[in-house]
C-alpha cells in the first residue's frame, strides 16, 4: 500500500521447512493463506521432484512464490535421504521445474523489487565455521556421519556457502547503490549468525557446525546505507524471532513430523514503513 510521503509497505507469509514428503496431513494453504506473496525459505521436501509439486501447490494459491531451495532439496527421496552432491544439476533441475512456474521467482537467480523493497535470497548452505573455536577439519570429519558423505564430498558445502556469500554480497552493494530501494529483506535457509542457533536442541558440535555460515555475519558491513531490515531463515526448526543490530532475524520452520505437534501456520512479515 502506498503511503502520502512516497515510503510504501506490502506483507508477506513467511514459511520454511515444509518437509512436505515427511508429513500425513498437507497443508491447506488456501485457508492458511494471508497475504499473496509467500516467502518460502528452503527444506519444502527431500527431492527436487517433490519439492516442486508442493511449490505448485503454493503457487496455485498465492499470487507470488519467492523461494530458496533448502538443503533438503539436495537429498535424494526417503530412502536413506542420500545427498545428490551434484549441486549444480540439482539447482537446474529446480530452476527448469520453477520455469513453469510463471509466479513463483528463484531467488536464487533474480532478486525481487516491489515498491521499494529488495528482497534477495540464497541457500546459504554452511562452512563448519560458525562456532568459535572448532576446527573446520574437525568440524567437517565429525558431520560426517550426519551427511553420509566421504570428507571431500562433505567439505564441498563450505564451496557452496562461500558461493551463496558472495552472491549476497554483490545484491547488498547493488541495492545499497539504488536510491530507489529503502529496504533489503535477506532469505537463507540456513542460520545466518551464531548467536540465533538453538543450542539446546541438540548436544552434538558437529550438528550445530552444519547450521550455518561464520562468513555471513559480514554480509552486513556491505550494507552501508542500512537498509537491510530483515532477515529470514530456517533449517534448524526452531521459531525465532532476535533484533540485532537494527535487522529483524526470523525463523518459521514446519520441521519434520515427529517435530510439529503443533498446528503450523506460516507469519506475517510487513516490510517497509
Ligand atoms: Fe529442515
Amino acid at each position: 500500500m502506498a503511503k502520502g510521503d512516497g515510503v510504501t509497505s506490502f506483507s508477506v507469509d513467511f514459511m520454511s521447512d515444509l518437509h512436505a514428503d515427511l508429513h500425513d496431513s498437507p497443508l491447506d494453504y488456501a485457508a492458511l493463506k494471508k497475504n499473496d506473496i509467500a516467502v518460502v525459505a528452503g527444506d519444502v521436501a527431500s527431492d527436487p521432484a517433490t519439492c516442486l509439486a508442493e511449490l505448485k501447490k503454493i503457487a496455485a494459491v498465492y499470487e507470488t512464490v519467492l523461494f530458496v531451495d533448502g538443503n533438503h532439496e539436495f537429498r535424494s527421496g526417503k530412502k536413506g535421504f542420500r545427498y545428490n552432491f551434484d549441486f549444480a544439476a540439482v539447482e537446474e533441475t529446480l530452476r527448469e521445474g520453477i520455469e513453469q512456474m510463471p509466479n513463483v521467482v528463484y531467488l536464487r537467480d533474480k532478486p525481487f523489487v516491489k515498491d521499494g523493497v529488495a528482497i534477495i535470497g540464497r541457500n546459504g548452505h554452511w562452512d563448519y565455521r560458525i562456532l568459535k573455536g572448532y576446527p573446520w577439519r574437525q568440524a567437517v570429519r565429525e558431520g560426517l556421519g550426519l551427511l553420509g558423505a566421504d570428507f571431500n564430498k562433505a567439505a564441498s558445502f563450505s564451496k557452496m556457502a562461500r558461493r551463496d556469500y558472495y552472491a549476497l554480497r554483490d545484491h547488498i552493494l547493488q541495492f545499497n547503490g539504488d536510491p530507489s530501494i529503502h529496504t533489503i529483506v535477506v532469505v537463507t535457509h540456513t542460520v545466518p549468525r551464531a548467536e540465533l542457533i538453538d543450542f539446546k536442541a541438540d548436544s552434538r558440535k558437529a550438528k550445530h557446525a552444519q547450521k550455518g555460515s561464520w562468513l555471513m555475519r559480514n554480509l552486513l558491513r556491505h550494507d552501508m546505507g542500512k537498509k537491510v531490515k530483515f532477515w529470514l531463515f530456517g533449517h534448524q526448526h526452531a521459531a525465532k524471532t532476535q533484533q540485532i543490530d537494527g535487522v529483524l532475524y526470523h525463523e518459521n520452520p514446519r520441521g519434520h513430523d515427529v517435530q510439529a505437534a503443533r498446528t503450523y501456520r506460516p507469519s506475517v512479515l510487513k516490510f517497509g514503513t
